[in-house]
């Protein structure tokens, strides 16, 4: 069964809007009515800058509209109402930041504007702008109303943007959106199901609460993987009051485990110390020690799609740990030292046809060449660098600021960010270039 076959007989109403990436309509037009829905174009006027009208109105067999006020014959005043009745989903893409403001601030001035006023469907915006625009306060102020509204926000994609410039902004592909169109409309098909049957929809909250580990997405490049995550530091004890540690606070890992989680991915966050919640719909497993969290990664190697190895793991643990507690003596002391397992390299060693390993390295000096040399060795797929002299970069920042660098001599920075969006930037990089997630073709 193809992964769009929820739309067929659906009503889908979408809105495009101003921007360079409008041309992607026409595909997703096609890919809604090749799966059999039913679909009404709404643009603005600046959008037809970008496409004509015509173009879209007969892929989708049927007139397209930007003003409220009557352009046809046969139109009614109130189009704008009964399409938002008709619509079973509402998508807008592109969405400009001029639409995206206007609909965060109740705006009724074009057709598309008073039709998601009217629509009593759910909104998907899937945003398209330079990434200025995009990483504005005041843009994402807006997404976080529209979210408060209860509309969905996809976000976009990272690569080159028509300025030039590279970072996130890009419109995703027509196939990602019509696949997550697919995946909302049977979200919204299963909560009407469980409002019917109000036992079952008790049921499984309680199964979401008592952490399952379910996908929080029913598709997404990552619906179907299962994703280890590592996060935090470890503790290496010296005796029962003392150890060895360092001030990875976890953040980056768990901003990890919740973007894959959001992807659609069944994740597994094997975690050091922290006091982070666990991301919602993601299964956690606490460890203390290097030797804790290799005995947890390596039982899951075996399952594990893809491996993000985020946690500080110390390099050295006591080699004779104390039961009770060393007595204070005069003079220096000498604790001796033993390695601790490289986790990462023994993964690399183990590696599984297809499966992804993903590592990170905190360097100080000749950071790019030993990040390099880091990938090579402990034969990972992506390495992802920070640069611990970096200001808002690595440990107890909330922000970050790294080097991914991948297969084929792939290569990006990603600007200092919070660490949520820098692994939101990290998940969709590692999707976009691994051929086993990319979504499937649409027959
Ligand atoms: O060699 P280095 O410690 O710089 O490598 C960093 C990467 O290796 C990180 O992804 C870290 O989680 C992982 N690592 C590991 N086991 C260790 C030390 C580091 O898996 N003992």
């Amino acid at each position: 069964m193809s992964s769009l076959a929820q739309l067929d007989g659906r009503h889908i109403v979408l809105g495009v809007t101003g921007s360079i990436a409008a041309y992607k309509a026409a595909s997703l037009v096609r890919l809604y009515k090749k799966a059999g829905a039913e679909v009404r174009v709404l643009m603005t006027k600046s959008a037809e800058q970008f496409i004509p009208a015509l173009t879209l109105g007969t892929l989708a067999d049927h007139t397209v509209h930007s003003e409220i006020f009557p352009e046809h014959d046969s139109d009614s005043w109130t189009a704008h109402v009964s399409l938002g009745l008709w619509a079973d989903l509402f998508v807008i893409a592109p969405a400009t930041a001029q639409t995206v403001a206007k609909l965060a601030h109740g705006f009724s001035d074009n057709m598309l504007t008073a039709t998601a006023l009217s629509a009593r469907c759910p909104i998907l915006v899937c945003p398209a702008m330079d990434l200025d625009m995009y990483q504005h306060p005041a843009t994402q102020a807006n997404f976080e109303r529209l979210r408060s509204f209860g509309y969905e926000v996809m976000p976009a994609d990272y690569g080159a943007l028509a300025s030039g410039l590279e970072g996130q902004g890009r419109l995703p592909e027509p196939e990602a959106i019509a696949a997550r169109t697919a995946a909302r409309i049977s979200e919204v098909d299963s909560e009407v199901d469980s409002e019917v049957n109000a036992d079952t929809s008790a049921q499984s909250a309680l199964s979401r609460e008592e952490g399952d580990g379910a996908p929080s997405g029913t598709t997404g490049p990552f619906y179907g993987k299962h994703v280890l995550v590592t996060a935090g530091p470890t503790e290496e004890p010296i005796d029962p009051v003392r150890m060895l540690t360092n001030p990875s606070t976890g953040t980056m890992g768990f901003a990890l485990a919740e973007a894959v989680a959001a992807q659609g991915a069944t994740v597994t966050l094997v975690s050091g110390p922290t006091h982070l919640d666990t991301p919602s719909g993601v299964t956690r497993v606490d460890v203390r020690t290097a030797a804790a969290m290799n005995e947890a990664v390596q039982a899951r190697r075996n399952t594990a799609d893809v491996v993000f190895m985020a946690a500080a793991v110390a390099d050295y643990t006591p080699a004779h740990p104390s039961d009770s507690k060393k007595k204070k003596t005069e003079g220096t002391q000498t604790l001796t030292l033993k390695r601790t397992p490289d986790i990462l390299k023994t993964l690399g060693e183990h590696k599984r046809d297809g499966q992804v390993l993903v590592g990170f390295a905190l360097e100080t000096d000749d950071a790019r060449a030993n990040a390099q040399d880091k990938r090579t060795r402990k034969n990972l797929d992506w390495i992802v660098l920070n640069k611990a002299t970096d200001p808002g970069s690595g440990f107890g920042t909330g922000t970050n600021a790294c080097t991914l660098f991948g297969p084929n001599g792939y290569e990006s920075q990603i600007a200092t960010a919070p660490k949520r969006d820098v692994a939101v930037s990290i998940v969709a990089q590692v999707a976009r270039h691994t051929p086993a997630l990319q979504p499937a073709p649409t027959s």
